[in-house]
């Protein structure tokens, strides 16, 4: 079943100039842009998006971090795309990520992890809609 997630290529690997990389694994994985966005979180703007995690006691420093430097923002589309790039990506730490995941070859640590992906349909359609509206999707 075609459906979309929403990805985030974390201020991280922005700076160690992985974005093409990144949107490469994505094409070739069958998840399709339908829609992209480069531009720098405020700290409200992070606070917002990650609001789920905001009794965690690294929820302060995540949202620091994600507000530190650029970010490119997708809405992928494709059969199972939620699952698919959660797969991509790897495990939230990328010292437990599997080769060949993004996680593995770009992230740091836990925090410092490159790239976040939706991890519900639900969350898919909060985190597509914090960004773009309707009319921005191409696909
Ligand atoms: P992400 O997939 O963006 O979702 C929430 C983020 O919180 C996660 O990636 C990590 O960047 C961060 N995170 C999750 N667990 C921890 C942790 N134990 N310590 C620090 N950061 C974390």
């Amino acid at each position: 079943m075609s459906e979309r997630t929403l990805a985030i290529i974390k201020p991280d690997a922005v700076k160690k100039n992985a974005i093409g990389d990144i949107i490469a694994s994505y094409e070739k994985t069958g998840l399709k842009p339908v829609a992209i966005r480069m531009m720098q979180f405020s700290k409200s703007t992070a606070e917002g998006f990650y609001a789920v995690h905001k009794a965690r006691p690294f929820f302060d420093s995540l949202c620091t971090f994600m507000s530190s430097g650029p970010v490119v923002v997708l809405v992928l589309q494709g059969d199972n795309a939620i699952k698919k790039n959660r797969e991509l990506m790897g495990a939230t730490d990328p010292a437990k990520a599997e080769p060949g995941t993004i996680r593995k070859a770009h992230g740091a640590n836990i925090e410092f992890n490159a790239v976040h992906g939706s991890d519900s349909p639900e969350t898919a359609k909060f985190e597509i809609a914090y960004f773009f509206p309707e009319t921005d999707l191409v696909g």
